[in-house]
């Protein structure tokens, strides 16, 4: 159904009508005016909690942004997207990331294609492929087991696999070492290869179109520097390939038994959940792969069935949609505090950005708001010694999610104690800020004389009434990790629906590759100054004179 533009809604103007007073209220007065704010504005599911209070919300807030969600039909499209309706609708593909979770036996058939079978068959063969090679029973080309992993594959390809690999480094397997490269500048590939032994390593060349220039010129280095030191049969025993596309996949030499197939209706960032997590399985092991899996369908479930009101990923899109359009806030960051999570804001900005980095809605027309925030951010507590500044003084405010697992995985229990206590105080601080007066009160107390305190009292003021949201878990596992993305998965799906966008296509990633294919043709070979403007070409020269 057409969706009517969204500020002509009534929910969106009841809600700016609504913004035009909640711009003057202070945190600090709401969360003294309630005493149970906490209570009311958290909630909890799969293994995640969730505190929402730090945000310039009301009851009310909430009310009128749920009733937006039900105009713009959240739960009719969050119903079509789990039964395999073709929600992406530039690329006419069903959306069934959630049926890579999905335990067997879900009996979700589209179009004629047994969805349950096919993912539980391509799930088999990853047990069996990983169990291998992790028991030793897979062995290189000369009899010894694999030691180093390499994935080669780039943007939902690379991110997912090696923020998790990472994340869950506790559960991984003593004698594999994952290695990732993604970047098409040699330097990424020579620092893996720098690493390994051809006859003790397994290459899995990732990539759903198989067409990816990065990804293919970095595969066929890598079958290059491998043949050099090996006989062609032994690629057998190294290179698999996790894609969509069968035929390149033959043409590249690499044999079908080793392929490990997935499906158009799984979008690139959303493929860590398919054969695309090969690296994950290989280093964690297919039971807690599964663990993963099964975290995320626990997500999926409460999704799937919980009332908005009390939807986790309902509420963080819908707080996340308020600030963004009526508080104004251009970015988010995303601040996990857990070096483990170390790689979750780069997987998130892919999630974010690719999926609703939109102008224009499903229909074409143009978007009549600001759509999606960009998202950045870096492990707490080392951004505290960075960008902080601006964050509590800067002039724009920046919501800020902080992600933190109760218990760690380690045993310097002050540590830990440390980290938290910097989480919560940093929230506690974006929230109340530092008045003027109390400032001043506190420079007085220092013995400053009164010319002083008044110049510098507007330098240490702290404005605060800054957003922020808490995500809390016990610890964080293969589980609470996968519950975790899938959070943010849904939050992502459901503010796309908010500004009626196609969350599932990416076309905007298309102008520079085609420009790419031009330039690195006549980096080489001929320039070609008449296709381009005055600063292409300079470069262009540039880059000629110093080949
Ligand atoms: O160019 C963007 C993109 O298509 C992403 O959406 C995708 O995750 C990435 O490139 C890699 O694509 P592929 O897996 O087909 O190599």
């Amino acid at each position: 159904m057409r969706q009517p533009p969204l500020t002509t809604t009534a929910s969106f103007q009841a809600l700016a009508t609504h913004a035009a007073d909640a711009r003057d209220w202070l945190m600090r007065d709401l969360f003294a005016a309630d005493p149970q704010r906490f209570e009311r504005l958290s909630v909890e599911a799969a293994g995640l909690f969730l505190d929402y209070s730090k945000n310039r919300v009301d009851g009310r807030t909430l009310e009128l942004l749920a009733s937006l969600a039900r105009e713009r039909g959240v739960e009719a499209r969050r119903d079509a997207m789990f039964a395999g309706e073709r929600i992406n609708n530039t690329e006419n593909r069903a959306v069934l990331h959630t049926a890579l979770r999905a335990p067997r036996g879900s009996k979700l058939v589209v179009d004629g294609q047994d969805i349950d079978a096919d993912v539980h068959a391509v799930l088999d063969r990853v047990k069996s492929f990983t169990d291998a090679v992790r028991s030793g029973e897979w062995l290189g080309h000369t009899g010894k087991p694999i030691t180093d992993v390499v994935n080669i594959g780039i943007g939902g390809s690379d991110l997912g696999p090696k923020m998790v690999c990472l994340a869950l480094r506790h559960y991984t397997h003593p004698r594999l070492r994952m290695h990732f490269v993604s970047n098409v500048d040699g330097h990424d590939m020579d620092a893996a290869l720098a690493q390994v032994n051809p006859e003790t390593t397994l290459f899995i060349v990732a990539s759903k179109t198989f067409t990816t220039a990065e990804t293919m010129m970095n595969a066929q280095t890598a079958r290059s520097w491998f043949l050099g030191q090996a006989p062609e049969p032994a690629l057998a025993r190294h290179f698999v390939a996790v894609s969509t596309n069968t035929e390149a996949i033959k043409t590249f030499g690499i044999d079908p038994a080793n392929m490990f197939p997935f499906w158009d209706w799984v979008g690139g960032r959303y493929s860590v959940w398919s054969a695309i997590g090969l690296p994950v399985a290989l280093a964690v092991g297919f039971g807690y792969f599964s663990d993963f899996l099964a975290g995320a369908h626990e997500l999926d479930e409460h999704f799937r069935t919980a009332p908005l009101e009390q939807n986790l990923p309902a509420i963080l899109a819908l707080v996340g949609f308020w600030n963004r359009q009526f508080l104004g806030a251009p970015s988010v960051t995303i601040a996990p505090y857990h070096q483990d999570l170390n790689r979750f804001p780069a997987y998130l900005q892919q999630l974010d950005m690719e999926s609703n980095g939109k102008r224009v809605t499903r229909d074409g027309a143009p978007v009549d708001t600001p759509t999606c925030p960009a998202i950045w951010g870096e492990c707490g507590t080392n951004g505290q010694h960075a960008y902080f500044q601006l964050l509590h003084q800067g002039t724009d405010v920046t919501p800020i999610d902080f992600i933190a697992a109760l218990r760690p995985a380690h045993e310097f229990g002050n540590h830990h104690t440390a980290l938290l206590a910097n989480c919560f105080a940093q929230s506690e601080a974006f929230m109340k800020g530092k008045t003027a007066d109390e400032v001043r009160a506190d420079l007085q107390q220092q013995g400053l004389d009164a010319s002083e305190v008044e110049r510098l009292t507007p330098h240490k003021t702290f404005p605060g009434n800054r957003p922020s949201n808490t995500i809390l878990m016990e610890r964080l596992t293969p589980s609470t990790l996968g519950a975790l993305i899938a959070l943010y998965e849904h939050k992502t799906f459901v503010q796309g629906v908010l500004w009626d966008v196609n969350s599932f296509d990416q076309w905007g990633v298309e102008l520079g590759k085609v420009l790419a294919k031009k330039i690195e043709a006549e980096l080489g070979g001929e320039a070609q100054p008449a296709q381009h403007d005055s600063s292409t070409n300079g470069l262009i020269a540039r880059a000629r004179a110093a080949v």
